[in-house]
């Protein structure tokens, strides 16, 4: 463990299929109004939002509704549930839905509690949070980690800017996952989460330190479970085993446990969040399109971690091939992966074809410093190239 870390999680998990019942206890903690942030309806298709409704109303809470939160979170959406909390006196906010409804909900909390202009202050130029209104989640798209780690991602639609911030003290107070209210996701949506978990451990793990680290084989061991829970729920979507099995893994993929003593690379989230500010891609899939690409383009610069990553993750049999050979063969593992459980890997599968347009946010791609190769504007071009 080469790098000094500080680890503190206090996000509360309740994991399971009666984690529910535990709303109400939860709520006691809390002043009488409550905000119900969520998504476009999906909560309301899986009865979810019903149970709620009757829990708020047994535990006597003002509910404040903020719904219509999109994917892909707008800074004007973020304005509109700042504009509630404000009017409302909202004492508490429950976010439920999936990373778009848990990051919007820690933008407005932030935003809300601080007399500042949120996007200014807290997104570009990262300002910690001196307050905020208490928040908790209940996850029902799996992939980004939101519900336990202190991420909020936001699109400026204005300026043409996806960006995200990470504070340690808007990690949610607690987070409620039961794998069944996955179920409901359509194929599309849960594969899309599966490549981000995935994306999420590859980032940490191909970065330095790559000295011996409990963090890399705390990743090989959730991608190896990540590969094999993802074939059976891809199989059979209503596999209760699998399902929280990726829940798990989805959470304890962002919640700052295997980033301990990693630099974290983040590149490949660069590059998708650019495409998202111009094109309405799924997190995902964006990722799974260009993941396969970046990392043949910087292979040879941490090709002993590729070549452990293919023989530990992929099972790639290293007799009598060269380290180039082995390392290869697993980003064709990877590549092979996400196209099995049906995710897209091509860019023009999600409708960005347009490679002029891309030079141009090849440009505006922030470069991150973690990675194996500093990359530049033309690094990036090639990379959408062979994406395309
Ligand atoms: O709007 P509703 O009706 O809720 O429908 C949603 C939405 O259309 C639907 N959905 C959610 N639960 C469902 C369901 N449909 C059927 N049944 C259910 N049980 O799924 C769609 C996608 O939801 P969304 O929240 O957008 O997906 P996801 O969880 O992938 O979140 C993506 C956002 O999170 C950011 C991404 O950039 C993107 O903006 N990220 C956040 C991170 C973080 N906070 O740490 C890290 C990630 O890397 C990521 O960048
Ligand atoms: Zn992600």
């Amino acid at each position: 463990m080469q790098y000094d870390f500080i680890f503190h999680n206090p996000t509360k998990i309740y994991f399971g299929e009666n984690a529910l019942d535990n709303l109400k206890e939860e709520l006691k903690k809390y002043g009488k109004t409550v905000m119900l942030a969520y998504g476009k309806g999906a909560i309301k298709k899986i009865g979810l939002y019903d149970e709620l409704m009757k829990i708020f109303k047994e535990a006597n809470k003002t509910v404040i509704e903020f719904s219509g939160i999109m994917p892909n979170p707008t800074a004007a959406k973020v304005k509109e549930g700042i504009k509630l909390v404000r009017e409302n006196n909202v004492d508490f906010i429950l976010a439920v839905g999936g990373g778009s409804t848990m990051d919007c909900t820690k933008a407005v909390s932030m935003g809300s509690a601080n007399n500042v202009d949120f996007w200014e202050h807290f997104y570009m130029n990262y300002n910690i949070p001196e307050k905020k209104i208490p928040f908790g989640t209940i996850v029902t798209m799996v992939g980004t980690g939101s519900e336990m780690n202190g991420g909020s991602v936001i699109t400026n639609e204005d300026v043409k800017i996806k960006t995200g911030v990470v504070y340690p003290n808007m990690m949610p107070d607690f987070s409620i996952l039961n794998p069944k209210y996955t179920y409901s996701l359509s194929k599309f949506q849960m594969v899309s989460g599966i490549c981000d978990m995935m994306s999420h451990i590859m980032e940490q793990y191909f970065s330095q330190t790559d000295e011996d680290n409990v963090s890399d084989d705390l990743s090989e061991a959730l991608m190896k479970n990540i590969i094999r829970n993802a074939y059976i729920c891809v199989k059979n979507p209503q596999d209760y085993n699998a399902r929280g099995n990726i829940m798990w893994d989805a959470t304890l993929a962002l919640n700052t446990l295997i980033a301990c003593s990693k630099k974290g690379d983040w590149e490949v989230h660069n590059i998708e969040h650019q495409i998202s500010a111009y094109y309405d891609v799924t997190h995902g899939m964006g990722l799974a399109a260009i993941s396969p690409s970046y990392y043949r383009h910087i292979m040879d610069y941490g090709l002993s971690k590729f070549k452990r990553f293919a023989i530990n993750v992929f099972n790639v049999n290293p007799e009598n091939k060269t380290d180039k050979e082995i390392a290869l063969e697993g980003i064709d593992k990877l590549e092979e992966f996400f196209k099995n459980i049906g995710a897209t890997t091509k860019l023009r599968e999600l409708n960005v074809t347009n490679a002029e347009e891309l030079d141009k946010i090849a440009e505006t791609c922030y470069f991150s410093q973690g990675a194996y190769k500093v990359l530049n504007a033309d690094d990036i071009k090639t990379i959408f190239r062979n994406a395309i």
